[in-house]
């Protein structure tokens, strides 16, 4: 544990359930508490036993962005030299399999972080937000760049110079969410897929994220490029191995054993 904002279990069958827990300021993002997930984040890119990260807030709303009263007289100068927001890349370029668990509001800087998020479960109550422009500033993680690539820009426009408010229903629609689920449910859901992901090859996991990322950075030919040679790759791999040889002799593989 690098903060009592951030909270990190390592689950047995090869997840880390990552939590943000500042309820009391509806999960602020403070530079402790991004400073503090950079670092664990960082740890957990090494950790053989981590195959997929669960990323989660406690209390009722995910997270209401970049902490409004450490900004409040924030110089450009400071921001500039202490490349504030800049801790977030953490996550951006994390390259395991991030799924985030999403209730109440994602706001801002909450809503980027749900952005570099690989699936997003979100629970029926679940409000998507940039309302960066109602404080007369914009995104600084990445908002501007990932949110156009990930539903469009005529959606991405609508969010971002009106501060519109996404409910999950419209977030699924255009592709922030992958699954909505009841909010009882959220947790369970959410661990059981991170399990489920963790019992597939680590390896193939982190080549299907590290394609899929480049498709939306890489011309067309470039990623057919890098798809193919990732797929060669795979070829050369023990879980691929495994993966062919329980299928032909009917019976469950055991991925991730070297
Ligand atoms: C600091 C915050 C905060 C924030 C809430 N709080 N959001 N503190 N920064 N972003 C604090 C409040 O000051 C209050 O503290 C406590 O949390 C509860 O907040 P309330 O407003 O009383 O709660 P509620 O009525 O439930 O409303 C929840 C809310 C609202 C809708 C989330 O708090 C809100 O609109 N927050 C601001 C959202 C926002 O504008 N985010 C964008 C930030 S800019 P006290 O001490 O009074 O109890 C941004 C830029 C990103 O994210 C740049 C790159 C990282």
């Amino acid at each position: 544990m690098v903060s009592s904002m951030i909270h990190c279990a390592k689950h047995p069958s090869g997840y880390a359930e990552l939590v943000i827990d500042r309820p009391q300021a509806r999960n602020a993002l403070c530079v402790a508490l991004t400073d503090a997930m950079a670092q664990t984040l960082e740890r957990l890119r090494e950790d053989s036993e981590t195959r997929v990260v669960l990323l989660r807030s406690e209390g009722d709303h995910f997270a209401a962005g970049a902490d409004i009263r450490e900004m409040l007289d924030m110089s450009a100068e400071t921001a500039r030299a202490t490349d504030f927001a800049g801790c977030c890349v953490a996550l951006g370029d994390f390259p395991k399999p991030v799924i985030g668990l999403v209730q109440g509001y994602a706001l801002g800087g909450g809503c980027e972080l749900v952005e570099m998020c690989d699936i997003v479960l979100a629970a029926e109550n679940a409000v998507f937000s940039h309302p960066e422009i109602s404080l007369g500033t914009m995104p600084g993680a990445g908002g501007t760049q990932r949110l156009p690539r990930l539903i469009g820009t005529a959606k991405a426009m609508d969010m971002l110079l009106s501060g519109h408010r996404m409910d999950a229903i419209e977030a699924e629609r255009c592709g922030l969410v992958s699954r909505i689920v009841p909010p009882d449910r959220l947790l369970e859901e959410g661990r059981e897929y991170a399990s489920g992901l963790a019992a597939l090859s680590g390896t193939v996991l982190n080549s299907i994220k590290k394609a899929v990322r480049a498709s939306m950075e890489m011309p067309l030919k470039e990623g057919l490029k890098l798809e193919r040679a990732l797929f060669h790759q795979t070829l050369g791999l023990p879980d691929r191995q495994e993966g062919m040889r329980a299928f032909t002799e009917r019976r469950k593989p055991l991925f991730n054993a070297t």
